[in-house]
């Protein structure tokens, strides 16, 4: 494997590399090749600085030029054995991934105990747990803050998961099936169906349902447009289904929007949440068993706070 964008690359560098060094070794021999002959005074140079300085050719000092011998063997045998000759991956196959992922074995070795603890125990247990809520914590904020939050209280679009209201259930089984198979809510587009004056109606509706300011006449015309339309899935009295995560409309707790412009986008344009399944959020870590339970008791005692 290699992250050299162009086969150009890797030669470029091995060529300049090995260049550098076979050319220090060569420009050393040339000047440490003569000796002194017995009984010869090294070449004196012809300048004399303050008045009585002068300087000597003195041949380099041996220790000193094995120093320097020594740091281009040092560097031959490093390139050999880990990488840094363009894509040669050296004799002991050192990678980067390789180092992380034993440091990813070793760690999970260590946690393995603690996560066998907590696997004894049901949800509501472990949720009860400052421990156990600590690691669920961090391993909200490695899978799952990105869409809920750091604090979980969620965002435009993404659900928050503190407030006891649930699009398809709070008990430990339904958020352990939410986060292992991940979750797509489907509000059809209704727009053309409704019409801009029916969408309008029916959203002064939902309006008056949530307790919010709306225009009476409006959402009075709009009642049966809804009990036609929407009731289905966000039952007669609005009050939504968690079977098909079809949101309560009477609560005032809004994942897109509470204001008119914004419920009528909802009704006009559909809206299509969609919750990843442990695939792509946990992906191919281990210890995932365990590391769902712990998430699944974390989200549980999100909203369980007295
Ligand atoms: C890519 C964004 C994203 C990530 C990452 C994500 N979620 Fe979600 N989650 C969503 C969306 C969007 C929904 C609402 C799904 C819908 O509209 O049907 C949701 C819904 C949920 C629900 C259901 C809430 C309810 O009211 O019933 C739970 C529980 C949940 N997520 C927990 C988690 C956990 C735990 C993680 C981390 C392992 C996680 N989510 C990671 C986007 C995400
Ligand atoms: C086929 C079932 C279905 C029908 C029919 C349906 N809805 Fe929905 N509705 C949903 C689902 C599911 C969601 C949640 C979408 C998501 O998860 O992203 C939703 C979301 C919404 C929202 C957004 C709520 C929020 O929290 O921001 C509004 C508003 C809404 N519906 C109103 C209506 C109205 C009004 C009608 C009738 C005109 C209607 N829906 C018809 C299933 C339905």
């Amino acid at each position: 494997m290699s992250d050299f964008t162009h086969g150009f690359w890797p030669i470029y560098i091995s060529v300049l590399t090995l260049a550098s060094i076979i050319g220090t070794w060569v420009f050393l021999r040339s000047q440490t090749t003569r000796k002194l002959a017995p009984g010869e005074k090294p070449e004196l140079m012809k300048h004399t600085w303050d008045g009585d300085l002068q300087d000597l050719n003195n041949p380099l000092p041996r220790w000193w030029l094995g120093l320097f011998y020594g740091t281009m063997v040092f560097a031959v045998v490093y390139l050999l054995l880990w990488p840094g000759l363009g894509s040669y991956p050296g004799l002991l196959k050192w990678t980067q991934i390789g180092e992380y992922e034993a440091e990813v074995r070793k760690a999970e070795a260590q946690f393995q105990p603690v996560y066998a603890g907590f696997m004894q125990q049901d949800v509501v247990t472990v949720a009860a747990n400052p421990d156990a809520r600590a690691i669920g914590r961090n391993l909200f904020l490695t899978y799952c803050s990105q869409c809920h939050g750091s604090d979980a209280a969620g965002a435009r679009g993404f659900p928050n998961l503190t407030d006891g209201d649930w699009l398809y259930g709070g008990d430990p089984d339904t958020i352990r099936a939410t986060i292992t198979d991940g979750r797509s809510g489907m509000m059809p587009p209704m727009g053309e169906a409704l019409g801009a004056q029916g969408t309008k109606e029916v959203a002064n509706y939902v309006l008056s349902l949530a307790g919010r300011p709306h225009d009476a006449a409006l959402a009075d015309v709009g009642r049966p447009k809804f009990a036609e339309n929407c009731a289905a899935c966000h039952m007669p009295d609005g009050t939504g289904m968690q079977a098909m995560g079809s949101p309560n409309l009477t609560n005032n707790v809004w994942r897109y929007g509470g204001a008119e412009a914004a419920i009528i986008e909802s009704i006009t344009k559909g809206r299509n949440g969609v919750m990843p399944g442990i695939d792509q959020t946990l992906g191919t870590t281990s210890n995932k068993e365990a590391k769902l339970h712990l998430l699944t008791a974390y989200v549980y005692g999100l909203s369980q706070k007295q």
